[in-house]
């Protein structure tokens, strides 16, 4: 299993490789080949330097072999991206990743939930959600075209932080509504 560390900007040219290793491979993430370079540089630079946002990497002695981001949505709720090297998986590291994000977001004032897209067809990574508590609370059918001209559906999970503010005071008469 890979160590888990906060990233520096010197790490963030490796983390876009492993971005675009895993974008080549076309089915486990949005971003899809051929990347944009300077592009994902900056958005991953921005992310180690804002003060709302994380960037974590995975490493194999010198070799950065994975990451996982968490960045503002809106107010109090934290996006979550990640991915490793294909030769990383299946060792534990995504969920040391996930484990050490949920762990930082949890003991960040006024965040109280963490969000994410996920293929439907990525089981290994729903599984991962799943076990570090989070839910699925929707689909969202046809929702992304791929440059192939598919459109892809994907399903949203949350992990709430907190669950002791009162939710909305008023009955929409479905399941979860109401305050709950
Ligand atoms: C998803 C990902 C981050 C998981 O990280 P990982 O290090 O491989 O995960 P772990 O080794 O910590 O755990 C993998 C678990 O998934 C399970 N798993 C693997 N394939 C699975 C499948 N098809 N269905 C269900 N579970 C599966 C493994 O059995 C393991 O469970 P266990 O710990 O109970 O044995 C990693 O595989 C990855 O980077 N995939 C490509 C990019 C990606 O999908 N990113 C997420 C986009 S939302």
């Amino acid at each position: 299993m890979a160590a888990v560390r906060a990233a520096t900007v010197e790490d963030v040219s490796n983390v876009v490789a492993v971005h675009a290793a895993v974008a080549a491979e076309g089915r486990w993430i949005g971003t899809e080949a051929p990347v944009d370079f300077s592009r994902f540089q900056r958005l991953f630079e921005a992310s180690v330097a804002a003060d709302g946002s994380l960037l974590l990497v995975a490493v194999d002695g010198v070799d950065v072999v994975g990451y996982l981001g968490l960045y503002p949505t809106v107010p109090g709720v934290l996006g979550l991206g990640m991915a490793l090297a294909p030769h990383a998986r299946g060792q534990g590291t995504g969920t040391a990743l996930l484990a050490a994000a949920v762990e930082w977001a949890t003991a960040r004032e006024g965040v109280h939930k963490v969000e994410l897209e996920v293929w439907p067809h990525n089981m290994a990574a729903r599984a991962l959600y799943e076990r570090a508590g989070f839910a699925t609370e929707g689909r969202r059918r046809r929702q992304y075209r791929r440059r192939s001209g598919e459109l892809w559906d994907s399903i949203v999970m949350g992990l709430v932080l907190d669950g002791t503010s009162p939710g909305s005071p008023y009955d929409d008469g479905l399941p979860g509504s109401g305050a709950t």
